[in-house]
């Protein structure tokens, strides 16, 4: 059981809460841990597209003995008028748990406030908590114990960086963020990673973020619902792709939470390359996930 109702970010659990989280999640996987949440319902409400985060809740309440539902906004009545609070309180009803993809982080706290079923983010514009336990059970196996390990973020500094850069404060992860300027880290959320343990290392430099790294992180640029700010945003993260020549200097090995963008934010080479972590990482969303959810919703 977690102390917290709802998991709208990474650091509504605490440290030592993460950590049992990804040992739950290392169990499952390894089928050391077999627990079951027979009958268990996970509602899902997706305001923008998935595949990673949509298939593995699904496969994962399924190997749980569960069920999943997948609920488009167009599908209920959400798409049509009915309030968000209204909509929490009859899924928070049925459900055991909710999970949701929004665009306004705002929106998904509505939804926490009037559900009485957990509520887990699935990515909303600020944050995706999911994204983290998954990443940092990946560098757990991948890289190293977390208090050995030097981190890099290069790229913009929204949602799954946010995230990071919070699980890397509460996992004792030396990081160091590169984004251009404009694009950084939220004022608030490295105020928080201070609370938590630590503030990562702020830079717009790639290069200076890549030199001592163990693993060097990246996203794509245009976000969902940022297809309109595609010019400027390719104007400003130029030098900040993760190719061969900005790693040159390292034996980094490299992440990346998926959908990739070849050619923009990382090169092919370099995803398909003996340094890439990734298809590891997306299979650690399935694993990440039924290690919280048990921990969520179990007596
Ligand atoms: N990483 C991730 O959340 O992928 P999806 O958008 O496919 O769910
Ligand atoms: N930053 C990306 C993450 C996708 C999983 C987006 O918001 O589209």
């Amino acid at each position: 059981m977690l102390e917290t109702t709802h998991f709208t970010d990474i650091d509504d659990i605490s440290a030592s809460e993460l950590d049992r989280v990804l040992t739950r999640a290392a169990d499952i996987k390894s089928g050391d841990d077999e627990t079951q949440l027979t009958r268990a319902t996970l509602a899902m409400l997706f305001e923008k597209p998935s595949t990673r985060t949509r298939v593995s809740f699904e496969t994962g309440m399924t190997e749980l003995g569960g069920h999943a539902l997948f609920l488009g906004p167009e599908d209920i009545q959400l798409g049509h008028g009915e309030p968000l609070s209204d909509t929490a309180r009859v899924l928070g009803r049925y459900g055991d748990a909710i999970m949701v993809r929004l665009f306004d982080h705002e929106d998904l706290l509505e939804i926490a406030e009037h559900s009485d079923a957990p509520v887990i983010n699935g990515l909303t514009d600020d944050a995706h908590p999911c994204q983290t336990l998954a990443d940092l059970l990946t560098i757990r196996e991948h890289v190293g114990d977390f208090d050995e390990v030097q981190a890099a973020w290069v790229g913009d500094g929204n949602n799954v960086g946010q995230s990071f850069v919070l699980g890397c404060a509460m996992a004792g992860i030396d990081l160091t963020v590169a984004t251009p300027p404009a694009y950084g880290v939220d004022d608030d959320v490295l105020e928080k990673a201070a609370e938590l343990g630590s503030t990562p290392t702020i830079t717009t430099d790639p290069e200076e973020a890549v030199a001592d790294a163990d693993v060097v992180y990246t996203d794509v640029w245009i976000s969902m619902g940022q297809e309109d700010q595609r010019h400027e945003k390719l104007q400003a993260f130029e030098g900040f792709q993760l190719n061969e020549d900005l790693l040159s200097s390292t034996d980094a090995k490299v992440m990346h939470c998926l959908p990739a963008h070849r050619g923009e934010e990382i090169t092919g080479d370099v995803l398909e390359g003996e340094r890439s972590l990734v298809w590891d990482q997306a299979e650690n969303r399935l694993h990440a996930q039924k290690g919280l959810i048990v921990e969520l919703l179990e007596e």
